[in-house]
């Protein structure tokens, strides 16, 4: 790619592709979700066509968003932050070469297998067994180059942003291996190796997981190197921040099972994992509050600095959503938000709010510094902030009324025990908050193919403006 470049000690080629994949799979897989967000609104858009349908997109847009966005800004930001803390080049640029067309190749797969309906029906693990295999020897990859790249560092000690990225790494091998054993039947079928209530167990094992782990920990690897880069603060306080890791690191493992509240699990399971759940709420907070307080003093920057207005409004949503998903575990309140859209508000505040904010932050970071140009244009970071600030709003704000709705219509009853609402009739009364998600999600949409607009503009461009200063670019 073009790029108006001062002599590079790095190998930061690679991460420029992860950085513009990045973008162009969150504009593409948040499309998918604005299409089955419609599909749920306008039954129609279903077209009769298998392909086509909610069961089938639904787990496209995941796969999309949470492996393909999520996976690419994850590997751009700690081949790239790596690189700068440990002051030497990636310890093999082939290497980084093959996670990047090998990560590629997988997502091509899961573009062709999910809408032709081959899946083992694991969330988040949908993918079948040849590319399960794939996508360990790829990520495995990826590991082992950062962990060698560390190795090799020219600094004293580990900045606390590698610790996050290598308990990612870590932890995904093991529950993507343990939660992907299967005995395949044929190219396209496996069974797995579990079964029943262990088999549901070990899936939401590696499910919560996927979430603390993967769009928890390495996103919060993200927030540690690009805020205080961003800002141009030392973090707030490193001591705070080392016991965020291992609060996390010890606790996250012990919640799979408030999935699976009220099931044929062990209750203690149940109740065990709500109660590390709500532990979580101390820790949790402790890095968000330290990752603002890494502004304090310098509160002024955010009404100029809007790449800063990303990142610190992605904690404010993390906050949100780690105060959330505690409550939620909780027996009873589980008992009215389970199935219904409650859990889908939750969700989308940390994937919207927090991961895809928290990532375009250290995108739109990246992007001046990999080109070595300011953006194009400034006004459409802003129009791009306020873009996704209100889809998300409009997103959960929707899920939150249609959720609690849902919950107490189907538990509604009258005088003679019969239920009150049929299944139907809470169906119909979801249309309007369908619509209004389906909108929201149409403004988030929209703001990314702005920034999408902006980074292909600044690359475009990038020789005929002036670069960031050398000093700036190395920072
Ligand atoms: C324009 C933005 C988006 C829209 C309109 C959207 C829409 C949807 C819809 C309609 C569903 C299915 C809900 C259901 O089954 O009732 C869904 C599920 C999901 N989406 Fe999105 N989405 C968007 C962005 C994202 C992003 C950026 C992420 C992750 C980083 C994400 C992660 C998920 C996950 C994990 C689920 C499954 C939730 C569950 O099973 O509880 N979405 N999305
Ligand atoms: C301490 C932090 C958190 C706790 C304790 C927690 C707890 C929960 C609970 C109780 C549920 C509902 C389970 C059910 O009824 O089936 C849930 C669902 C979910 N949460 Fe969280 N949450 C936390 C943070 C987050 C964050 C930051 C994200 C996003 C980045 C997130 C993403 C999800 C997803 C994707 C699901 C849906 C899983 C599914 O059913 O497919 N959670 N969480």
């Amino acid at each position: 790619m073009a790029t108006a470049q001062v002599e590079e000690k790095y190998n930061f080629e690679v991460v420029r592709w992860f950085t513009v994949a990045a973008i162009i799979y969150l504009v593409v897989g948040t499309l998918v979700g604005v299409y089955i967000a419609s599909e749920l609104a306008w039954p129609v858009l279903n077209f009769d066509l298998a392909e086509l349908t909610f069961g089938r997109l639904r787990p496209l847009h995941t796969n999309a968003v949470i492996f393909a966005f999520g996976g690419c800004a994850l590997m751009a930001t700690a081949f790239y932050s790596v690189q700068r803390t440990c002051g030497v080049p990636l310890w093999s640029n082939g290497l980084a070469w093959f996670t990047f067309w090998g990560w590629n190749l997988i997502i091509v797969s899961a573009v062709i297998t999910l809408p032709l309906g081959i899946t083992q029906g694991k969330e988040y693990a949908e993918l079948e067994w040849p590319i399960d295999l794939a996508i360990a020897v790829v990520w495995l990859a990826y590991c082992i180059n950062f962990f060698m790249t560390l190795m090799k560092r020219k600094t004293s000690h580990i900045y606390v942003s590698n610790w996050f990225f290598l308990g990612m790494m870590v932890m995904i091998t093991y529950l993507h291996v343990v939660n992907s054993l299967a005995i395949p039947v044929g190219l396209f079928k496996s069974y797995s190796v579990f079964s029943g209530v262990q088999d549901a167990m070990i899936q939401w094992w590696w499910g919560h997981n996927a979430v603390g782990f993967y769009l928890t920990a390495g996103f919060l690897g993200i927030m540690y190197y690009f805020i205080p880069k961003q800002a141009n603060r030392p973090v707030f306080s490193y001591r705070l921040s080392v016991i965020h890791f291992w609060a996390l690191m010890f606790g996250y493992v012990w919640l799979g099972a408030h999935h699976l509240q009220y099931t044929a699990l062990p209750d203690w399971t149940g109740s065990l994992g709500a109660a590390v759940s709500l532990a979580m709420i101390i820790p949790s907070w402790g890095g968000a509050i330290n990752g603002m307080m890494t502004l304090s003093g310098a509160w002024d920057k955010l009404r100029t600095d809007y790449v800063l207005r990303f990142l610190i409004m992605s904690l404010a949503f993390y906050a949100m959503s780690v105060f959330e998903g505690p409550v939620m575990s909780v027996k009873t309140v589980n008992a009215l938000s389970h199935y219904t859209d409650w859990t889908i508000g939750h969700v989308h505040s940390g994937a919207l709010g927090w991961v895809a904010m928290v990532a375009a932050g250290a995108l739109y970071h990246m992007v001046e510094r990999l080109w070595n140009t300011r953006m194009y244009s400034a006004s459409l970071v802003n129009m791009h902030f306020w873009m996704a600030t209100i889809g998300t709003v409009i997103y959960i704000t929707a899920m939150w009324v249609s959720g609690i709705m849902q919950g107490l219509m189907w538990r509604d009853y009258d005088a003679f025990g019969t239920l009150t609402y049929t299944f139907a009739e809470s169906v119909a009364a979801m249309h309007p908050y369908y619509a209004m998600r389906a909108i929201g999600g149409l403004i988030y949409w929209a703001g990314g193919a702005v920034m999408l607009y902006n980074v292909v503009m600044t690359i475009r461009t990038a020789s005929s403006r002036p670069a960031v200063t050398a000093a700036a670019a190395n920072a």
